[in-house]
């Protein structure tokens, strides 16, 4: 039984008053949420609003700039080294640039993270392995190499990889990148049977409004650099915040900008190269 589970609660992932970004750039502040137990929670915004931000920091791969983090009860912050490791390991990501090993076939990239944190036997990674492929229904492509997958193949594969140590906390960016609408369905609907199986936390991102509802219990949105909305799908449905409706109805015109905003390093950059074009 590993220690500091959530408490009681059923917290899992925390974060409260929290800003986050790169240097002297913040991304977002002030974003209060949290993730329990059981529960898929899904996480929406405009591209570039900061939503992999989030996960980094969830991950402790960026420290927040003000506010806390706490993972299973724990603040990352203060946590470093071989706890940290032990921390993620309790932790399934799939990346939005979900890198598989280009150099190992399908089934030892799903593998990896059992070779690399566990000490079962082989015939148990075989059928750990086999299952989760199976899950997101490529059993049939373990032999596979990964220049012979399709890029939604990949993701499904990258997929699998985040889920076979069946951890308490599951970090998706994106996971339905690519899918066509049938593996986008299936992909979902093993996202919250899942979660519902292990009992897990699931942090889901995605833009995909209508898979994403179907299977969320409480959805954040984020936008102009902090927590926009919150809520159960029903009341966001219902919600008349006009950033809400812009973002569900699909809207070009509302308070989300389509353009990354001009910044002065921006202006600065156009400057030199104005000045390198004149004779
Ligand atoms: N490593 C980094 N260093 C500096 N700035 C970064 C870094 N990563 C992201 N940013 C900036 O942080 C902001 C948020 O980026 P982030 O990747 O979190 O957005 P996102 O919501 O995940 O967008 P998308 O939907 O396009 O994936 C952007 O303005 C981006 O330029
Ligand atoms: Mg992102």
């Amino acid at each position: 039984m590993p220690m500091n589970t959530a408490s009681s609660s059923g917290t899992i992932l925390q974060f409260t008053d929290v800003a986050l970004g790169y240097g002297d750039f913040t991304v977002l502040s002030g974003i209060s949420l949290e993730a329990r137990k059981g529960q898929v929670v899904a996480l929406m915004g405009g591209s570039g609003s900061g939503k992999t931000t989030l996960l980094r920091a969830a991950t402790a791969q960026i420290l927040p700039q003000s506010g806390r983090v706490t993972v299973f009860g724990q603040d990352i912050a203060q946590v470093q080294g071989e706890a940290l490791r032990k921390l993620r390991q309790r932790m399934g990501v799939l990346f939005q640039q979900g890198a598989l090993f280009t150099d190992l076939n399908v089934f030892e990239n799903v593998a990896f993270p059992l070779r690399e944190h566990t000490h079962i036997s082989e015939s148990q990674i075989n059928d750990r392995v086999l299952e989760k492929l199976d899950a997101v229904g490529l059993k049939a492509a373990a032999h596979l190499h990964i220049s012979e997958i399709s890029g939604g193949m990949a993701r499904r594969v990258a997929l699998a990889r985040a889920i076979v140590l069946e951890p308490e906390l599951i970090l998706y960016d994106e996971p339905f990148a690519g899918l066509d609408p049938i593996s986008l369905g299936i992909t979902a609907r093993l996202i919250r049977d899942l979660t519902d199986k292990l009992g897990c936390a699931s942090v889901l991102i995605t833009h995909d409004v209508n898979e994403s509802f179907a299977i969320a219990d409480q959805v954040y949105m984020v936008g102009q650099g902090k927590l926009i909305a919150e809520g159960t799908p029903t009341e966001l449905s219902a919600s008349q915040d006009s950033y809400v409706r812009q973002f569900l109805d699909g809207q070009p015109d509302g308070p989300i900008a389509f353009h990354y905003p001009v910044s002065p390093a921006f202006n600065k950059w156009l400057e030199q190269r104005k000045g390198r074009r004149t004779p």
